[in-house]
């Protein structure tokens, strides 16, 4: 019944679409209720529109917020809406810069939420702010707002604050060879591609109750809270799931590789390592996470160079000073050698959270989500079973493989013979290689 209705709406949209109206006027309206309301913030605007007028001097979009064409071109990725602007009643064209303004906002507001907009403005804050109060129409400031990703996440902001927090640094450039600092869009590892056990879940959910109370923490005096160390074989899972909570709590993350340590100059490497937490603390909130966490181990055992120690020794002290309660700061280590870690380095440490060989039922989840968006007709329970001991890596590394190997037969549809190949192929490499490694 619906789908002949239905058809008409989709080609009375995607007219309205190709010319721009609908963006033009959305454009207008969003920075007109912005620029009227100082009770909306940046991250009230969607990201887009944000991004567009960030003045990364101030770190803000500063009021009042001026439309031209050529703002709505690139913001929506469109050709010309010089028709458009002109086609639309309530809209004027001005000046030398093509600037666009509401002639009658009311005018507009209602000829915006009679075209098929409202997801447009649940999606709004801003436009959700305005039209919340408006007829009776169903939209929800708060929803809105909790679907809106925040400023903090733009890697324009994260970019804007790096440049900030290092222009009075003399080495500024040797920190940052120290770490990579991504912004949660930027981050490619998701929570949703991760199978994870109840304990790891439990974890997470609460370092998110702990940043989210993080006052009430300290009212309380609770300040040895969010210091995670993820322990595990290699392929568990440990830089994915660090990463990936970037995105799921919406903050920017610092990684630090300790290896690189080594490649610095060592007399500074000390006093990088203090740069880095400090970056982290004028970051905040954000998380902290140092991969290859054992390196700190190897360290202290051998016959290094006295300046390795002594960064070493320097990092111990770094992670005692810093605190997810006081400085914003959530700290995640990880290894794939807890045996080479000594008491000095584990009880700085409130959370040890353990990332295993995945069982049979994660075995057979992985499967599943990284076959996921692949064409064809696998059994994941009995790939499952004829996996013991792969990590979470081994699997992905097994379908890629049995991607591959169709590829050369251009298909990209796999069965389960093709799996069953991959997994004969990974386990006769494993043999090989633990074949020479012994020797
Ligand atoms: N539990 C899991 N669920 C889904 N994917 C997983 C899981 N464990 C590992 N993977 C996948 O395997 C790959 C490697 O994982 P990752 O680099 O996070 O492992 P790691 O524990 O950090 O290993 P290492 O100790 O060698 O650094 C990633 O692509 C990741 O998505
Ligand atoms: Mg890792």
């Amino acid at each position: 019944m619906g789908s002949r209705a239905k058809t008409g709406s989709d080609a009375e949209l995607s007219d309205v679409r190709k010319s721009g109206e609908l963006e033009t006027a959305e454009l207008l309206l969003t920075a007109e209720i912005y620029n009227r309301s100082d009770s909306l913030t940046e991250d009230d605007l969607p990201p887009r529109i944000r991004k567009h007028y960030f003045d990364p001097v101030t770190k803000k979009v500063r009021r009042p917020i001026y439309v031209t064409e050529g703002d709505v071109q690139e913001i929506y990725g469109l050709g010309s809406v010089r028709e458009a602007a002109r086609s639309l009643p309530f809209v004027d064209r001005e000046g030398l810069r093509d600037q666009l303004r509401l002639t009658v906002f009311d005018v507009g507001a209602r000829w915006f939420v009679k075209r098929e907009t409202l997801e447009r403005i649940r999606s709004n804050p801003t436009l959700a702010y305005f039209y919340e109060n408006y007829d009776s129409l169903d939209v929800s400031y708060a929803e809105a707002k909790k679907r809106n990703q925040p400023l903090l996440t733009d890697r324009e902001w994260v970019q804007a604050k790096i440049r900030e927090l290092t222009a009075k640094v003399e080495e500024a450039d040797d920190i940052l060879k120290l770490v990579r600092i991504k912004a949660p869009e930027d981050v490619r590892d998701r929570m949703e591609d991760l199978v994870l056990t109840g304990e790891q879940v439990k974890e997470i959910d609460k370092a998110a109750k702990a940043l989210e109370h993080r006052d009430y923490l300290r009212d309380v005096g609770l300040y040895d809270i969010g210091k995670l160390l993820f322990v595990g074989p290699p392929g568990t899972g440990k830089t994915s799931t660090a990463m990936a909570l970037s995105g799921k709590f919406g903050l920017p993350v610092v990684e630090v590789r300790l290896s690189m340590v080594t490649s610095q100059y060592l007399g500074e490497t000390s006093k990088n390592i203090d740069k880095v937490f400090d970056l982290a603390k004028n970051l905040s909130p954000c998380i902290l996470f140092i991969d290859e966490f054992d390196f700190v181990a190897k360290t202290r055992t051998s016959e290094e160079h006295g300046a390795i120690k002594r960064a070493v020794n320097t990092l111990l002290k770094a992670i005692d000073d810093i605190s997810l309660v006081e400085d914003g700061v959530l700290l995640i280590a990880a290894t794939n050698h807890p045996q080479l870690l000594d008491y000095a380095a584990w009880r700085r440490f409130d959370k040890i959270v353990n990332f295993p060989l995945p069982d049979q039922e994660m075995r057979r989840e992985i499967f599943k989500k990284v076959l996921a968006k692949i064409q064809g007709q696998v059994d994941s329970q009995v790939l499952a079973e004829r996996t013991e001991g792969y990590s979470g890596s081994d699997i992905r590394l097994v379908v890629r493989e049995a991607v591959l190997n169709a590829l050369l037969e251009e298909r990209r549809v796999i069965d389960q013979e093709d799996m069953e190949k991959g997994i004969q192929e990974f386990d006769r490499r494993i043999r090989d290689h633990r074949g020479s490694a012994a020797t």
